[in-house]
């Protein structure tokens, strides 16, 4: 650290590594340069999104999750495009910028279809307020991509889980619709597409180590992704995973983990938004702001409609009690020291510069972006 030229960007694996598994006082200067970054270069500021829970319905079965199709004690829910679209505008209403919809994995022309009428419902209906919108819907045809950046979806969220082929295989169903490659091979289509992408991962899983977690970070790297949401894996007792309870760490080691996580990605990928998950929080009441103190710069309330909030349960202990217009979660960005970004889009200065250099031809279309 003393000498000039280190780079934090050119953090190899081997320190990494033991990074990840060093005492408090070694890391510690670490997240101070993390957060250094966000309040330096990135302005100190921390982008709000709102997220709405579409639907739990999906056709996938991961056997971590509590949404997974076979998991029959789920009261499934479908928000209609009514419901979604007076959500949205009374979010843009509060003065939000940017939103996310997320919902379980469906496929067909339907549910194509639907999500791109209602991204055109969403920009007409909110004028010229009409938000950033991130879309978090899984894997989809290249094609499908397209049309929903075509009717105004600017970014996309697609979590690699695990960048390890083999642990990947031993957190979902070993077929087809459960395909490493493929999902891999959806994360470039969404670049293809033009989208801001995001990606990410689960720490502390049964069964991963810390060359994984490395690995996850250098896969992110190499992806050159705009964005990032991780947090800890978190059990679910109506879950096929939770039979491997027994082998995980304590839950207070995988927030600590998570949050160096954060830590070295921040360093690694200086100018990326990187989201306090609430996954982390689902640990620690406190633990969102202790990300943004260590190098997150994205908060995504939850403005799901209370009625059926509870019922999107992907872990146990989900919090359920913040609401998008309280003043209690901008608290927790300002006590880390940031200041709540409402307005604008919030688009990351990595996703900028990349269009700035040209770095894959993406289309004239996708520089019509305010920050
Ligand atoms: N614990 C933590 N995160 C989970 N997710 C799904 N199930 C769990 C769980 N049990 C995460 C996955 C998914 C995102 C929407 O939620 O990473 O991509």
């Amino acid at each position: 650290m003393t000498d000039n030229s280190f780079k934090y960007t050119d953090l190899t694996d081997k320190q990494l590594r033991e990074l990840l598994l060093s005492d408090d006082e070694t890391f510690a200067p670490y997240a101070d340069a993390a957060r250094e970054i966000v309040m330096s270069s990135l302005g100190g500021m921390c982008y709000m999104r709102g997220l709405i829970e579409t639907h739990n319905g999906c056709v996938k079965d991961c056997l971590y999750c509590g949404i997974r199709r076979s998991n029959s004690a789920v009261a499934r829910y479908s928000l209609s495009d009514d419901e979604i679209v007076e959500t949205v505008v009374n979010t843009v209403g509060a003065g939000y910028g940017s939103i996310v919809l997320q919902g379980g994995e469906q496929r067909g022309e339907a549910f194509v279809g639907r999500v791109e009428r209602l991204l055109r419902r969403i920009a007409s209906e909110c004028g010229n307020k009409a938000p950033a919108v991130t879309l978090s819907f899984g894997e989809q045809s290249l094609e499908s991509y397209r049309r929903w950046r075509s009717a105004g979806a600017h970014r996309y969220l697609l979590r690699i889980e695990s960048s390890r082929e083999s642990l990947y295989r031993s957190i979902h169903p070993d077929n087809e619709l459960h395909s490493h490659a493929r999902r891999v091979e959806a994360l470039y289509d969404l670049r293809k597409a033009d989208f801001q992408v995001g990606t990410g991962v689960m720490i502390g899983l049964p069964g991963q180590t810390t060359d994984d977690l490395v690995a996850d970070l250098r896969f992110m790297r190499d992806m050159d992704i705009d964005m990032c949401g991780m947090g800890p894996y978190l059990e679910h007792k109506e879950t096929p995973l939770y039979a491997r309870a027994g082998e995980l760490l304590p839950a207070n080691e995988r927030l600590r983990l998570s949050l160096r996580m954060i830590t070295l990605l921040r360093l690694l990928m200086p100018t990326i938004n990187i989201a306090a998950t609430t996954a982390l929080q689902a640990i620690d009441p406190d633990a969102r702001t202790t990300a943004l103190r260590m190098g997150a710069n994205v908060m995504m309330p939850n403005i799901t409609p209370m009625s059926v909030k509870a019922e999107y349960k992907l872990y146990e202990n989900k919090p359920l009690g913040e609401n998008s217009l309280t003043a209690s979660l901008t608290e927790g960005v300002t006590r880390a020291g940031l200041t709540p970004v409402f307005g604008g889009k919030g688009t990351s200065r990595h996703y900028l510069d990349r269009l700035a250099l040209g770095a894959d031809t993406p289309s004239l279309s996708a520089m019509n972006f305010e920050v």
